[in-house]
């Protein structure tokens, strides 16, 4: 499949992109800096010239392409303003994706968060959700999925709360970010909540599977660790970092710090079921160790 893909040079594009090409896959994948574009090149991809703003070249990308898979989603966490201002970047784009794609029959693969539910695990017949600071991110989900009903072979492959690779990247990574800006391994409340991880490798995997098979309108989870409680996050980063490790307040991770108080585990049972998919990488805890300070 020629494949368009959108976030080519992040921690799970890049992933993506690696497992693509290695599966007999071509890809196009944008790049909005001379840097990324070379990334791309180095990677073995097209690199297409363009942001994620630039609704005709997203058009013209999916267009000549037999699929498109969609990543791209800007970095800056710092303020509630900042994080609309990348949902509405990112939904303005996947609306333009799908309008390209209607009636083609051709598959889309967005990525999406594992829902959370009171009191139990989600799993994939859970739906995302659609308030609070993520819930425009969820809403826009729910749009591209419902092109189902008009010829796009729409699916979302929902990620857990970290997606590591070398220890970065996720809300582990922020947790590290946190601790070298602050100097203390903090983690909000008692640190017994429990976030799910993937490592990236395993998340390609099953972008690769989804694109290839997944029917229209479906929801699949990129989940390997149903949940490590925070603390214990924390704790590994604490040690690898050689700084304390203790509660903070919320407030400490900004707009995020509401969301990761928060208990959220979640299941893959159903993916590994049906897309045969199996995790086999290191689980986020070993992963963080390969942590330097
Ligand atoms: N990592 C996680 O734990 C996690 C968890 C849940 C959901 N997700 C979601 O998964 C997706 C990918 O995550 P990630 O960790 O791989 O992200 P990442 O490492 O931050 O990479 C972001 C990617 O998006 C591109 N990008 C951002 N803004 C862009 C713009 N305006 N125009 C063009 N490209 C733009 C970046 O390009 P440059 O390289 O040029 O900057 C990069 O390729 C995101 O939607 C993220 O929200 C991630």
């Amino acid at each position: 499949m020629y494949v368009f893909v959108t976030g080519g040079t992040g921690t799970i594009g890049s992933a993506v992109v690696a497992e693509l090409l290695g599966h007999g896959h071509t890809v196009l994948a944008l790049a909005r800096s001379d840097g990324s574009a070379q990334a791309i090149k180095d990677a073995g991809a097209e690199p297409l010239r363009g942001g994620l703003g630039d609704l005709d070249i997203l058009r013209a990308g999916a267009a000549q392409a037999d699929g498109v898979i969609s990543l791209a989603f800007g970095r800056d966490y710092s303020s509630a303003e900042a994080l609309a201002a990348s949902i509405a970047e990112e939904s303005a784009a996947m609306s333009a994706l799908g309008q390209e794609l209607t009636g083609s029959g051709k598959p889309i693969v967005t990525v999406s968060g594992t829902p959370w539910v009171a009191g139990r695990t989600s799993t994939e017949a859970d739906q995302v959700p659609t308030d609070g600071p993520v819930g425009e991110r969820g809403r826009s989900q729910i749009a591209l999925l419902e092109l189902a009903s008009r010829g796009v072979r729409a699916s979302a492959v929902r990620m857990p709360r970290t997606v590591h690779n070398q220890g970065q990247g996720g809300f582990a990574g922020l947790l590290t970010d946190a601790a070298r800006r602050t100097g203390v391994a903090g983690y909000p409340g008692d640190g017994a909540q429990r976030w799910p991880a993937v490592h990236a490798l395993d998340a390609a995997v099953l972008f690769r599977l989804a694109l290839e098979s997944a029917p229209a309108g479906t929801a699949w989870h990129a989940v390997a660790d149903e949940g490590d409680a925070v603390r214990d996050i924390a704790t590994v980063i604490g040690r690898r970092l050689g700084l304390p490790v203790q509660s903070v307040p919320e407030e400490t991770f900004g707009p995020f710090g509401a969301i990761f108080a928060m208990d959220q585990p979640s299941s893959s049972t159903y993916t590994r079921e049906a897309l045969s998919w199996e995790p086999t990488h290191p689980g986020l805890l070993a992963d963080l160790e390969n942590l330097q300070p």
